[in-house]
C-alpha cells in the first residue's frame, strides 16, 4: 500500500472536489469518506471491484494508495470509466476540438430516437458525434470524449434516466415546481466541456493504478485480489424497481453505436435491448443473493466488502446467512444518509466477510 505517498484523511475524502460529478443511480459519492475509511481498515493491497459503475469507488482506493481492477457488465460504464482515468490533456484537447466542429447528420438516433429522449435537432447532432466517435483514431481521445457525453446525456434527461420516453416533460410549457430546465436546455458542447475538466482532475489525481477491464459479469475476472467490493443493485420490497439494462439503455447503445440497430427491440416503447442482447445484470433479489454468494466463493481468498441499504431485498439477514457459509466472520457497519434523487433517510450499510 502506498498511503504514505499521498495520504487522505477520511475527512479530506469527505470534502474532496476531486471525485467526479455524476448523476449516476446509485453512485457511491455521497458517502465514499465513510466507505472508503472502512474499505481502508481491511489493509487491502489489491482490491476487484466488479460493479464499478461511475468508478467513484476504484478512484477513492487509487487516492489512498490501493491498487485497483474496475469492472461492469455494461460497456458504456467501462468505457466511460477508461476516459476517466486514462485522459490526458491532448486527448481533452481533441476531444474538445471534436465536439465543436462535429457536424449534426441523420443516423440511427435520429431515425428511432425521434420525440423520445432528445429533440430531432439534438438527436442529429448526437448521430453528428457519435460519427467522429466511430472515426477517432486515437483510442484516448474515443473514450474520454465518450465519457463526457455519457454525462451530458444523463444531465439532459428528466430523472437522469431512459425507462421513459419523457421528452415532454423537458418540452411542456407548464408551470415548474423543479428547476431542471436549465440544465436540461444548456448545450451538449457546454454539458461534454464541464466533464472533460473533470476527467483530467481525476486522472490527473491517482495516485496507485486502475486497471479497467472489458465489461464482464462480476465473476469473470482473473488476478490475486485480497478485497471484493461489491456494489450490486438493490430491490424495493413494495414496488417494482428498474433495471441498470432498462433505465441506461440509451447509453448501452451508444457504447455499441455501429450495431446498435441489431440490438433494440422495436416493439419496446423505449426501444430497450432485446431480451437475447442484455448482458445477464443482477436485476432481482434472488439473482443478487445467487450473485454474492458466487463472488464468495469465485473469489475464495478474498475477504468482502458489500455495499448495501437497510430495508431492500434481498434482506440484510438473507445475505449475511449465505456469507456466514463461505466466510467465517461477517460484520456490519452502517451510517445514515440520504439518496440523489430524494432527501429521506436511510441506512447505508457495509457488510463485511473476512476468513
Ligand atoms: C449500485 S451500482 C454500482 C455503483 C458504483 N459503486 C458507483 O459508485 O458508481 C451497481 C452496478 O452493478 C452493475 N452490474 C449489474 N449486474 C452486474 C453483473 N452481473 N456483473 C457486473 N456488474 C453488474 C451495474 O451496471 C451497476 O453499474
Amino acid at each position: 500500500m502506498l498511503v504514505s505517498k499521498k495520504s487522505l484523511s477520511r475527512r479530506d475524502l469527505l470534502e474532496d472536489r476531486r471525485f467526479a460529478a455524476t448523476r449516476y443511480y446509485g453512485s457511491k459519492r455521497r458517502q465514499i469518506g465513510w466507505l472508503a475509511q472502512h474499505l481502508l481498515e481491511l489493509s487491502p493491497t489489491h482490491v476487484l471491484d466488479p460493479m464499478g459503475g461511475t468508478g467513484t469507488v476504484s478512484h477513492a482506493l487509487s487516492l489512498l494508495g490501493i491498487e485497483v481492477t474496475y469492472g461492469d457488465l455494461f460497456r458504456f460504464n467501462v468505457q466511460a470509466a477508461r476516459g476517466l482515468f486514462t485522459s490526458n490533456k491532448e486527448n481533452v484537447l481533441q476531444a474538445r476540438r471534436a465536439v465543436q466542429t462535429a457536424i449534426s447528420c441523420d443516423g440511427i438516433i435520429t431515425r428511432e430516437f425521434s420525440g423520445m429522449f432528445f429533440t430531432d435537432d439534438e438527436n442529429r447532432w448526437l448521430d453528428g458525434v457519435m460519427k467522429k466517435i466511430g472515426f477517432g483514431k486515437a483510442e484516448g481521445y474515443r473514450n474520454v470524449l465518450f465519457y463526457a457525453l455519457a454525462q451530458a446525456c444523463l444531465k439532459k434527461r428528466p430523472y437522469n434516466l431512459f425507462h421513459r420516453a419523457n421528452l415532454y416533460m423537458r418540452l411542456s410549457d407548464v408551470p415548474r415546481t423543479f428547476g431542471n430546465l436549465v440544465t436540461w436546455n444548456t448545450s451538449f458542447v457546454d454539458h461534454i466541456n464541464t466533464s472533460l475538466l473533470d476527467a483530467i482532475r481525476v486522472s490527473e489525481s491517482l495516485v496507485a493504478p486502475i486497471t479497467v477491464v472489458d465489461a464482464c459479469d462480476a465473476t469473470d475476472h482473473k488476478g490475486n485480489f485480497d478485497l471484493v467490493y461489491v456494489d450490486p443493485p438493490y430491490f424495493r420490497k413494495k414496488s417494482s424497481t428498474d433495471s441498470y439494462m432498462r433505465r441506461y439503455h440509451f447509453l448501452e447503445g451508444l457504447a455499441n453505436y455501429s450495431n446498435w440497430h441489431t440490438l433494440f427491440d422495436v416493439n419496446s416503447g423505449v426501444k430497450e435491448f432485446k431480451q437475447e442482447c442484455r448482458p445477464s445484470e443482477w436485476d432481482s433479489a434472488d439473482k443478487v443473493l445467487a450473485g454474492i454468494f458466487s463472488v464468495a466463493e469465485t473469489y475464495s481468498r478474498a475477504s468482502l466488502a458489500i455495499s448495501y441499504v437497510d430495508e431492500e431485498e434481498p434482506s440484510i439477514r438473507r445475505i449475511t446467512h449465505a456469507l456466514k457459509k463461505v466466510r467465517k466472520k461477517v460484520r456490519h457497519v452502517s451510517i445514515a444518509t440520504s439518496t440523489a434523487l430524494s432527501n429521506s433517510t436511510r441506512r447505508e450499510m457495509l457488510i463485511i466477510a473476512t476468513n
